[in-house]
């Protein structure tokens, strides 16, 4: 079969953290589970809440027709309720259910941002390390990543991100808490942030920032122990219809 060039390439240079989950599962099935020590994908170390199984037992049960219907485009109207009261609680913003659109996953999130934000050779600013699929999010959609260094110990360099703006910068993607770093980046630098995209604004058009960080981690109703957990499972406070 002929394969686009491109995606040869691709291909050729897939993520290695996914080869070498593919390998721990490969030598657990050879060795036996408890004898590998799988390092590779931020699986969840805790099984969910009793609570979170409960709902979801219910709401199959209870499932109708209408359940499995299309439903309007931003998703249903009581979830995005419901999703935007969760955050104005939690980021202390108001937000409203008109500023929410379902997707399914960061992934499909971050894909329809870009479509919707970046026109050919545009530049998507990240500090790195990063998760390693932004690069082709981007290039989905004719952009570029441009990936600019963090300090020694991961916290955003704010001087780089701020030279590494260009009349081309479309996007500044901040991922936080990190993956893979784990880093959580302080109120402080988001606002220096801030003022710095802000500064750089006539050149960089429109600025988007992307993140999961809970304001007080410790009162989350999540394990603080990574980004994959608050972005995965729906706030407990989500009712369906
Ligand atoms: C930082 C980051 N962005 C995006 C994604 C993709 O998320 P999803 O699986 O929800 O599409 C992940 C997945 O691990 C991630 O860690």
């Amino acid at each position: 079969m002929t394969v686009a060039h491109k995606i040869n390439d691709i291909m050729a240079k897939s993520s290695w953290i996914r080869k070498m989950f593919e390998e721990g599962a490969r030598l657990k099935a050879e060795h036996g589970a408890d004898k590998v020590f799988d390092f590779s994908l931020g699986n969840p170390n805790l099984p969910p809440p009793e609570k979170f199984n409960e709902i979801l037992r219910d709401t199959v049960d209870s499932c109708g027709l209408g359940d499995h219907c299309y439903m309007p485009q931003a998703g249903y109207p009581q979830v995005c309720v419901s999703i935007a009261d969760y955050l104005t609680t939690e980021q202390g913003i108001p937000i409203t259910c008109d500023e929410i659109i379902m997707t399914c996953g960061a992934a499909g999130a971050l894909n329809v941002i870009f479509k919707a934000l970046l026109d050919p050779g545009d530049e998507v600013l990240t500090p790195t390390p990063c998760f390693v699929e932004y690069r082709f999010y981007a290039d989905n959609h004719g952009g570029v990543l441009k990936m600019v260094s963090t300090r020694p110990d991961f916290t955003l360099d704010l001087d780089a991100l701020g030279d590494a703006i260009t009349e081309k910068t479309k996007v500044v993607l901040i991922n936080s808490p990190n993956n893979p770093t784990g880093q959580i980046y302080s109120k402080a630098s988001f606002e220096k942030l801030s003022s710095t995209t802000h500064r750089c604004r006539p050149f960089s058009r429109a600025t988007a920032k992307a993140s999961s960080l809970p304001p007080t981690p410790r009162t989350s109703p999540y394990p603080a122990n990574g980004s994959v957990l608050p972005r995965s499972i729906p706030p407990p406070s989500i009712k369906r219809r």
